[in-house]
């Protein structure tokens, strides 16, 4: 018999896991509200030349980890899976006419995104992204705003010693004749090189500089640096970024051999990592300006920065730092019953109970009483509705299996009366509410 799993790379979130990634998620969402970015979706698939054109043809991204879909014989369209939000954006925003709409135009997005790369810890084919993006601002204080809703994010969802690395790489004023002093410094030390850093010299010098092999790490810490060589504009507008980032008192360093993976940067480009992480090409998140993007996608020229936060190594470096396991979901009361063959009563009064909000679960097996008050004993469930001969005058017993008191209460104020002793038990007032509850309905 064949045992199927899960793709090498991707992988399941189950139960005892997604509790987590919801309060990541909320999170994201919260944040994104609060600091004046809507929502956007865009499919999981684009046209291949959406990448090619956006993040680079001569990046690793596009040319090893694109999962390519086959082209289908009646439209021969090449497609692939979107390995970043921000390329689809920005083609969303052209399509949709954003330009038009008041800017910047401020855009959040959290989910899947898939890379074909070896996969390793921290490294997967499907992983999840927070991302941002604000186009039509050119800075550079929204630089500092979205570095600062970077540091937030991690420190609300409680991860502590993140720190960010920032660059400027210049823009197309500055940067080709940088490229070319670099590209010529590298030939003249050709015989220090790998072969592999040799072969991408030719093809894109620039990642040279972030290369992790400890022969390039030594020879890049006397390579010539673009912030030496940035044009006044873009001097001036690092300049500022940094100013706003001390005044907002978030801390960073400068790491001038941070180039970014993808070819769409100008400008700013930042990096979040643990301290003292780095070396492990593990970085939290990242991002930059892109303020060619749009027009490369076809838009009028337009600028544009964001980030993408990797959600799966933040809770790897959640965990690392011990942070404790979200609580499992109770409901808030089990219906039981002393006729185990009544499914149809517990049902009903379960389905009473949400109907007005509550979490409840009916137990639905026909086993004896005790066992089912084990049961919703073991679900930390907060009230056991116990049906039994009460019932035929419209009463149910209702067990506090947290305060272990039983109160019997009429059938149709159960709702009113649960509701009321839960939300007094979590504002702990367990006792008053419990009795309250007892005594019956809300005079209220
Ligand atoms: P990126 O640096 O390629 O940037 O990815 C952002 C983050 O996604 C990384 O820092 C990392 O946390 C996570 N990540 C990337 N690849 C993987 C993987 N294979 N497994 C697990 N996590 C991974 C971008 O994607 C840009 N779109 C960011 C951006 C938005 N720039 C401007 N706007």
């Amino acid at each position: 018999m064949t045992t199927f799993r899960a793709a090498r790379g991707t992988r399941d979130l189950l139960p005892t896991e997604t509790p987590r990634w919801s309060a990541l998620e909320r999170l994201a969402d919260d944040l994104a509200t609060r600091y004046g970015y809507r929502r956007i979706e865009t499919p999981m698939l684009e046209q291949t030349a959406v990448f090619e054109r956006g993040v680079g043809e001569v990046t690793d991204i596009v040319e090893k980890e694109l999962f390519r879909i086959a082209p289908r014989s009646e439209d021969g369209e090449s497609w692939s899976l979107r390995p970043e939000p921000t390329a689809g954006i920005v083609r969303a925003y052209v399509q949709h006419g954003m330009q038009t709409w008041p800017q910047p135009v401020k855009l959040a997005m959290t989910g899947p995104m898939f890379r074909y790369d070896r996969p390793q810890a921290g490294r997967y084919r499907q992983f999840w992204q927070f991302d941002i993006e604000a186009i039509g601002d050119a800075g550079p204080a929204i630089d500092a705003e979205i570095i600062e809703l970077g540091t937030r994010f991690y420190a609300e969802a409680g991860l502590t010693g993140v720190e960010v690395l920032v660059n400027s790489i210049g823009d197309p004023a500055c940067r080709p004749a940088y490229i070319a002093e670099l590209t010529g410094w590298y030939r003249e030390r050709g015989t220090r090189l790998p072969p592999f850093e040799l072969e991408r010299l030719a093809r894109n010098p620039l990642r040279l500089l972030d290369s992790k092999d400890p022969a390039m790490v030594a020879l890049n810490a006397d390579a010539p640096r673009i912030t030496d060589r940035l044009c006044d504009d873009c001097a001036q507008h690092f300049a500022t970024v940094q100013e706003h980032l001390h005044v907002l008192g978030v801390p960073f360093r400068l790491e001038p051999g941070l180039v970014r993976g993808l070819d769409y940067y100008t400008r700013t480009a930042f990096e979040f990592y643990i301290a003292g992480r780095e070396g492990q090409q593990q970085a939290l998140g990242g991002g930059g300006r892109y303020d060619g993007l749009v027009e490369l996608l076809g838009g009028r020229p337009t600028p544009g920065i964001g980030f993408g936060i990797g959600l799966d190594r933040l809770l790897i470096a959640l965990d690392e730092q011990g942070a404790k396991p979200a609580a499992a979901i109770a409901p808030v009361a089990v219906v039981v019953g002393a006729d185990p063959d009544d499914t149809v009563g517990r049902l009903r009064i379960a389905t009473e109970l949400r109907a007005t909000g509550i979490p409840a679960r009916a137990e639905l097996g026909r086993r004896k009483l005790g066992k089912q008050l084990e049961a919703a004993a073991r679900d930390q469930a907060h009230f056991a509705i116990i049906l039994g001969d009460e019932l035929t005058s419209g009463d149910v017993q209702v067990r506090d299996l947290q305060a272990g008191t039983q109160k019997l209460v009429p059938v149709a104020g159960l709702a009113r009366e649960i509701a009321r002793a839960h939300a007094a038990h979590r504002h702990g007032l367990a006792e008053q509410g419990a009795a309250g509850a007892a005594r019956g309905p809300d005079p209220a």
